[in-house]
């Protein structure tokens, strides 16, 4: 007999205090990635402890690489060189982390090795083909599964620099080409219509690889031995987004969460939030690790509704789900476009959303690339998270600011970028319990 999915139970609550929130996962990632590459014992200290990341270090264990996690929030990682990776006994499972097998196939594109990448059922539905395109384009062999996982990667192709314009903006795309472009020849070099996140070419650097950044252009030369290095990662802000919208809207007093990672490039949500009416402040702003980090204050106010700039949406891609419920929440429209990448994310984004708020009693209307919000009151109900772990955090906040007791169901993949994710919010005040074994 099966367990039924978990789900949350949230009541009104009233959020103050001071938390912190686990490391950044995108920054995490690339930490194992290029430690594993590159020359010597790296360590990664304050590493997620999703399991996103960790299908990341089990796939990375699987090529050969020994990872040692001495202490809960620290890994070691001893990295094998440019050509020391191994052939894998299996298939790489990725299980639901699609930065994990976007950024691993452009690592593999290089190697001497065949390998066959795959992950769950909801990162099988997700396009591959935005990475197996221009690696083919660099003379690597990649085969998708009618666009999607499993991905076939043969190995011993002489890869050659490329200049690409991301179609889309993609991080997952731009780290993978630049991933394979320090196998190939010559010079790989990626234009961005609008910036994506960015923090591969920052730890680049760090690990001794020349990289050219000009204006949206970022290059990479083929050939360069990476030399290990010490990532100090900070905490990440697309966790930290939940807590800094349910304290908008839910605050009793100030909220302060320590240790944030302000990456500009992830940070759209600040904007959008402050257009809105937030009371927000970054406070002791300073520097880990190459990567801006800060505390981030937030006092509750209130929030009206606004257009949300499309050039804002890549630096806010995974806050949408929460923009949207500070949006139900808010007097007057918000309306959402440019967004229709988030149809492609671990869940169709834009009809959980919609589909959720509207059985809180907002009116929302769906449109390819976003959404429209009619801002109001939130009422209790019952909402279903498919799933996906942004969603279901989302939807946490929407009961805290609620009228009325909100149920999410389908939420056992928070563990995916948040595994503490119902401790820490019960810690500021948030009235929550179930998630995974309950609480
Ligand atoms: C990520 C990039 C983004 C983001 C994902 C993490 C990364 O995806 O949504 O959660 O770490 O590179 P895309 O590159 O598909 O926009």
């Amino acid at each position: 007999m099966s367990l039924p999915p978990a789900s949350f139970q949230v009541q009104p609550s009233a959020i103050g205090g001071e938390t912190g929130v686990p490391g950044d996962k995108s920054i995490s990632h690339r930490a194992v990635l290029l430690g594993a590459i590159a020359r010597g014992r790296s360590s990664v200290h304050g590493i997620s402890d999703g399991a996103d990341c960790a299908a990341t270090v089990a796939c990375i264990r699987a090529l050969g690489v020994p990872i040692e996690r001495p202490a809960c929030d620290t890994l070691w990682i001893e990295g094998v060189g440019a050509h020391g990776l191994r052939a894998p006994a299996g298939t790489l499972d990725a299980g639901n982390s699609g930065t994990t097998l976007r950024l691993l196939t452009g690592l593999l594109a290089g190697q001497a090795f065949d390998c066959v990448l795959t992950g769950d059922a909801s990162l099988r539905r997700r396009p591959m083909g935005r990475v197996a395109e221009p690696l083919c384009l660099m003379g690597a062999e990649v085969l998708t599964t009618a666009g999607c996982p499993p991905v076939r990667v043969r190995g011993g192709r002489q890869l050659s620099g490329i200049h690409y314009q991301l179609p889309v903006p993609s991080a997952q795309v731009k780290s993978a080409l630049l991933l394979a472009g320090l196998y190939a020849r010559g010079e790989t070099c990626i234009d961005e219509i609008e910036p994506a996140r960015d923090h591969t070419e920052r730890m680049l650097p760090a690990f001794g690889c020349a990289i050219v950044r000009r204006g949206r252009q970022v290059c990479v030369a083929g050939g360069q031995q990476l030399r290990a290095c010490d990532i100090d990662a900070p905490g990440d802000f697309s966790a930290a987004a939940f807590f800094i919208v349910a304290a908008s809207l839910a605050g009793r007093d100030t909220l302060v969460i320590r240790d944030v990672g302000v990456n500009r490039t992830r940070t759209g949500l600040l904007q959008a939030l402050g257009s809105m009416g937030a009371e927000i402040e970054l406070l002791r702003p300073r520097w880990r690790g190459g990567e801006p980090v800060a505390d981030i204050s937030v006092r509750p106010a209130p929030l009206r509704g606004i257009r949300v700039p499309p050039a804002l949406v890549p630096a806010m891609i995974d806050e949408l789900p929460v923009l949207a419920v500070a949006a139900a929440a808010a007097s007057g429209c918000t309306r959402i476009t440019g967004a229709g990448e988030l149809r492609l994310k671990e869940s169709d984004r834009i009809s959980v959303i919609a589909r959720g708020l509207r059985a809180l009693g907002i009116g929302v209307q769906e449109a390819p690339d976003g959404l429209s919000i009619e801002g109001g009151t939130l009422d209790g109900g019952r909402v279903d998270a498919c799933g996906d772990h942004r969603a279901a955090m989302a939807f946490a906040v929407a009961g805290a600011a609620a009228r009325g007791p909100v149920e999410v169901s389908d939420v056992a993949n928070v563990s995916t970028s948040f595994p503490g994710f119902v401790a820490s919010a019960r810690a500021i005040g948030m009235r929550i319990t179930g998630g995974i074994g309950g609480a």
